[in-house]
């Protein structure tokens, strides 16, 4: 298995390209179920997880086409990819690959919309809590389908099609609002959909359908108004730079000093996020290529955070955060409120010399001077991230151990950070 050595005590400087978003990338091509046509999706990103789901597509009768070499945007290698899915040739989707990745469960809303029936698997849970699909089904029974589960499949149906409907999230889930915006572009009628998410990547989500002749407004706020149509058809379209991964980068270069522009990132993705790391007394500048991230020789400040759906501070950047509030001068607090379980970070952090204790939902992260170098293990994709981090500036050397976590969703990682000066490689088998 594949490891990443870094030996900390390097500063940052240079430019790090921003790839297209998983997070949105993932729930576009499984849009791609939607239509006959050809959807074709540029800047997306070269990720374990695409390529995961371009497998899980192909099961349904997904073909795909990767358009000529890879389109280069400074040093990213984000591609163009097309997606037809002209006949749907299973509309089952089976535990052994929805349990690899979790979004592919969103299939279930494409797969009933368009054929009028799909049995998915439960997926299960996962390393940061149990995650369940209650808001799937409910909202898809409220759009007309029956909805049973058994033996772990949720077995749906909606013979004479979906109809339209007002549905009231009663918490606010992202990839529930992907599934009902999919599903509700194929149904009779109007269909109002109320406390959605309002994430860059449902924005996203909610234009690509409408290049694809979908009817949908409002996307963004926190009510959608969604006028069905009968078919949809190809389109061209784009995916937005990653939020997160801008936000890690800029995380980095705040933990080791430096100055270094993320190129292609856009400062609206990430207000919150940005402004909380300006309070530490990192740098940050928009500029007209993207962001420029820069830290002098002063100290962190310490930052209290609480994570919150789109526009607050994410959680798939919390662990990140913590990882650089390790190294700030005093004492910070960081509350997760998305999640009941993400804080397997902590231990291993801990293992570098970080003094974070837990009470319930908050971690209080003592700042200490220096980290030390130890052999790390991480159980998922943005905790691995923050391992990283804090190896940056630890003193000697630190492992990151299941590197596959972070190729899940970090297009060329080491590469990225080796080019602005960082010690990092990876050690394979
Ligand atoms: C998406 O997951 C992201 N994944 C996650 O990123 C991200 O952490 C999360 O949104 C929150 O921003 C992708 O986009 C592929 P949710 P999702 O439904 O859609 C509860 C990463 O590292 N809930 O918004 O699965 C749920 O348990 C990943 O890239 C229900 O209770 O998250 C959680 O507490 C990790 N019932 C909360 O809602 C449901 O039916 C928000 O989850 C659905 C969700």
């Amino acid at each position: 298995m594949d490891r990443i050595k870094i030996i900390g005590g390097n500063q940052l400087n240079g430019v790090i390209p921003i790839s297209g978003a998983k997070n949105a990338a993932l729930p576009l091509m499984i849009a791609s179920l939607l239509t006959d046509d050809t959807l074709t999706l540029e800047n997306l990103p070269d990720l374990a997880d695409v390529e995961q789901l371009i497998r899980i597509l192909g099961n349904h009768g997904v073909d795909y086409s990767v358009k000529g070499r890879r389109e280069r945007q400074g040093d990213a290698y984000s591609r163009t990819v097309s997606f037809t899915a002209r006949h749907i040739v299973n509309t089952e989707a089976p535990y052994n690959l929805v349990s690899k990745m979790r979004a592919s469960f969103w299939v279930v809303g494409p797969l009933l919309a368009r054929m009028g029936v799909a049995r998915v698997s439960l997926p299960g849970g996962c390393a940061i809590g149990t995650r369940p699909v209650d808001l799937f089904i409910d909202g898809l029974r409220a759009l007309g389908a029956e909805i049973d589960i058994d033996n772990g499949y949720v077995n749906a149906t909606a013979k004479s099609g979906l109809v339209g409907n007002r549905f009231v999230f009663p918490k606010v889930s992202v990839g529930a609002t992907h599934v009902m915006l999919m599903a509700a572009s194929l149904a009779k009628g109007e269909t109002v959909l109320e406390n959605v998410a309002r994430e860059p990547e449902v924005v996203n989500l909610a234009e690509c359908l409408n290049a694809m002749g979908a009817r949908i407004s409002g996307a963004g706020t926190g009510t959608i108004n969604i006028d069905g149509v009968e078919t949809l058809s190809g389109a061209r379209h784009r995916v937005i730079p990653d939020r997160i991964e801008t936000g890690t980068y800029a995380m980095a270069v705040a933990m080791t000093g430096g100055d270094v522009l993320l190129e292609g990132a856009k400062p609206e993705l990430l207000q919150a996020a940005l402004d909380t790391l300006a309070r530490t007394g990192t740098n940050i500048e928009p500029t007209k290529t993207g962001i420029r991230v820069s830290r002098n020789g002063n100290g962190l400040q310490p930052v209290d955070i609480e994570t919150q759906p789109f526009p607050g501070f994410p959680t798939d950047l919390q662990a990140q955060f913590m990882g650089l509030m390790t190294m700030a001068s005093g004492t910070s607090h960081i509350k997760e409120t998305i999640f009941e379980n993400r804080f397997m970070h902590v231990q291993e952090l801990a293992r570098l010399g970080a003094q974070i204790s837990l009470s319930g939902q908050t971690a209080v992260v003592e700042g200490v001077a220096s980290l030390k170098g130890a052999p790390v293990m991480a159980t998922d994709l943005r905790a691995s991230v923050s391992l990283v981090i804090a190896g940056l500036v630890a003193e000697g050397e630190t492992e990151v151990n299941r590197v596959y976590h972070l190729d899940r969703g970090f297009e060329r990682l080491e590469e990225k950070l080796s080019g602005c000066g960082a010690s990092i490689e990876r050690l394979s088998g």
